[in-house]
């Protein structure tokens, strides 16, 4: 059944649009529960406009969604004030007899904070929406919204649903000038010259997208906090701060800021900021009382330390445990953390050096702090040891801390993944990076096991991710790169779902029902990583972009630089050796059997081969072909499929409004172009280096 497709559609609503439903057979069945509805609880506190303080604001947000929702697709709705048949009632469980049975059928208890069920009850064919709490309640709504967009059946309904991840938050790299720190979508959405914008109804409008997809918490400021992002925490600043969190709060999204550690130096008026000196903590501890005056829910802060320039502990001869614990001791009282990144490495590498690798580093300087760091700080580790590279093993942190709560950092952005130009979608990687077992404790320790904190029984766990939003009328620059922001979220509530499963869910969401867009768009979608992984730096060696800006293909770009990224090409061979035997020993982070794996230049898997190993070009993989062949063909290939991307695109032209077709089309156009670039400049480069030729003799120069 094909939607009416509006002309111009600038993509602003993202997965909320709520189309009305146009099959009028399932708008009736749907009406059926959801023509009425009722949102019990939580009544009194807070103000009309929801500005309260209370928790009950939540419900309140929950009530709008479900009335804009359900008279948005259904076409009426009324909303009433008390239970009865034949309508949706959503509360948490204590706040009416209404939910009494439901107790019964599920165990409240194993909810927690956030879980929630969706009941449809056929006694008296309401539909429940409940849990231990309010922000529970919210996420049932959502959920429920989502089945309606979905086509889903509401007959029978039995749906428990629990986080797998405790926290679920999305890091923003917003400088206060408006600029955003590897951002693709435009300019910042909180800030302009220097101060917050005074509208702030585009922040409530992405708050929303967050709740919807049960995120949780942000930071709202560059990881590199330079002098005004400083001021964040003082006075000057605080009221706006308070503002913002007010509005994600209504959403259940708690506000972290990202904190320059030589503050006390850099807005403070003391000469130095080390950890352990007793000035020093006084200062933060009546930091973070003053924040916590402005914003009694605040999460905390994130801090990015001794890394890429940054002022740290190091400068005193302390270490990290030395610098995180002194920041979360002040935050302690008010029940606030530290989330201390792990991007630490050495960013003046001489690159004749071939000791020195950047991916050991982080690993050499945490594990020997592992279970030093008090219990309010999480670690935030990037999936792979060197730097959201479209292939990277997973970082051995994951598997080798087992003393010390931490979190799993990946990148929305697609900094190095085609910049929001290039169509990318990074759910695949992302389950590749959840699913990794480590090996930790035996067969099964998987990174999503250990990241929430489950295997090691950790009290707190969660993932964070670099944002890919900003002020584009269509968020992402690139509308199809919205389903990165989507999965991301959906991925953090729930690693087991499918890449596919997701992509699915957010077509439909998003385009409204058509099955043979959905198969279209799906295909794309599920396609693209590895496209773009062909088409670019080969077999997980990585780096060969254009310097700064990181977008293009440079294959020597990064390799007489000092940021310890290098692919060593000669014309006998290429890739790193990180083995034990003759290599920087990185292999040897990993527990048995990854690291024999990795070791082993038999048993290394093809798409890492270059990550770990130097070979010949006419090395041969695992697939059959010679490292030079594969370079070669994969590149051909890749190219070939990026054209298709944009044939298959082209396809979907009347089922598409116009304002979006015509954006996307834009984009797979210059995707189409930019990968024979890449083609074109990856082969001949290795041609010229190796000497060797194309079995197939296709135009190389
Ligand atoms: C990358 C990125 C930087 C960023 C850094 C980080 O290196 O290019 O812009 O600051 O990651 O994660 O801190």
């Amino acid at each position: 059944m094909m939607n009416q497709v509006t002309l111009i559609d600038s993509g602003y609503d993202c997965w909320l649009g709520y189309k009305r439903i146009a099959d009028s057979a399932l708008r009736e069945s749907y009406a059926q529960y959801g023509s009425r509805f009722v949102v019990i609880g939580g009544e009194g506190d807070g103000d009309e406009n929801g500005e309260g303080l209370g928790a009950s604001s939540l419900l309140r947000t929950a009530g709008k969604e479900l009335e804009l929702a359900l008279s948005s697709m259904l076409g009426s709705v009324t909303r009433e004030r008390v239970s009865g048949a034949g309508m949706v009632v959503a509360g948490t469980f204590g706040s009416s007899s209404a939910f009494e049975s439901l107790a019964g059928a599920y165990e409240p208890a194993e909810l927690g904070e956030e879980g929630y069920v969706i009941h449809s009850s056929e006694e008296d064919g309401c539909i429940y929406l409940s849990a231990a709490s309010e922000r529970g309640v919210l996420y049932a709504v959502f959920h429920f919204i989502r089945l309606l967009q979905t086509d889903q059946q509401l007959e029978g309904l039995r749906i428990q649903e629990v986080p797998r991840n405790g926290l679920r938050m999305i890091n923003h790299w917003d400088n206060m000038d408006g600029s955003v720190e590897r951002g693709y979508a435009g300019n910042s959405i909180f800030y302009r010259d220097g101060r917050f914008i005074e509208d702030k109804s585009r922040i409530r409008d992405y708050a929303r997208l967050l709740a919807s997809a049960a995120i949780n918490a942000i930071s709202i400021n560059n990881v590199n906090v330079h002098r005004q992002e400083s001021k964040l925490i003082t006075d000057e600043f605080l009221p706006d701060v308070a503002e913002v969190a007010g509005i994600f709060r209504e959403y259940g999204v708690r506000l972290f800021l990202s904190v320059n550690y030589a503050s006390t130096i850099e807005i403070g008026c003391l000469d130095t900021a080390d950890p352990l000196d007793s000035g020093v903590a006084e200062w933060w501890k009546q930091a973070a009382a003053d924040i916590y005056r402005y914003i009694p829910d605040f999460g905390g802060f994130v801090v990015k330390a001794d890394s890429e320039f940054r002022p740290g502990p190091f400068t005193y001869g302390r270490n990290h445990a030395d610098g995180a614990n002194m920041l979360a001791d002040a935050l302690a009282p008010f029940g606030g953390e530290v989330i201390w990144r792990c991007f630490v490495y050495n960013c003046l590498q001489d690159w004749r050096d071939r000791k020195t690798d950047r991916a050991r580093a982080a690993y050499d300087h945490f594990m020997p702090l592992d279970g030093q760091f008090r219990d309010n700080v999480m670690l935030q580790i990037k999936n792979g040891p060197m730097d959201f590279q479209v292939r990277e093993p997973v970082s051995p942190l994951f598997g080798g801390l087992t003393k010390t709560n931490h979190l799993l950092e990946l990148q929305i952005a697609q900094e190095y993944t085609g910049q929001q130009r290039h169509l990318c979608y990074l759910v695949p990687q992302w389950k590749e990076v959840y699913d990794f077992d480590t090996y930790a404790s035996g067969a099964g320790s998987t990174v999503a096991e250990i990241a929430s904190g489950r295997l090691f029984g950790r009290a707190r766990g969660g993932i964070a991710a670099v944002s890919n939003i900003g002020d584009d009328l269509n968020w992402c620059g690139h509308v199809l790169a919205q389903a990165n922001w989507y999965g991301y979220a959906r991925l953090a509530w729930n690693p087991d779902l499918s890449a596919e499963q997701i992509a699915s869910e957010w077509i439909r969401m998003t385009f409204g029902r058509d099955e043979e867009l959905e198969r279209i768009v799906l295909d794309m979608l599920l396609g693209s990583y590895s496209i773009y992984e062909s088409y670019t730096a080969p077999l997980g060696v990585g780096w060969m972009v254009n310097p700064n800006h990181h977008y293009g293909p440079n294959v020597d770009g990064y390799e007489y630089s000092k940021w310890g990224t290098y692919h060593y090409a000669d014309r006998l061979g290429m890739g790193v050796d990180r083995t034990v035997r003759t290599g920087t020993g990185y292999a040897g982070q990993y527990h048995a059997p990854v690291a024999e794996r990795y070791e082993s230049l038999a048993d290394c898997p093809d798409e890492l081969l270059l990550f770990f190993h130097h070979v010949p070009y006419l090395h041969v993989l695992h697939s059959g072909k010679t490292v030079i062949q594969h370079i070669y063909d994969t590149h051909f290939s890749g190219a070939e499929q990026a054209a298709e991307l944009l044939a298959k695109w082209d396809t979907l032209a009347s089922r598409v409004d116009s304002g979006r077709f015509e954006h996307v089309r834009e984009r797979l156009a210059h995707q189409a172009e930019h990968a024979c670039e890449w083609r074109d400049m990856i082969n001949t480069y290795f041609y010229r280096k190796s000497g060797v030729a194309d079995e197939q003799g296709r135009t190389i120069y």
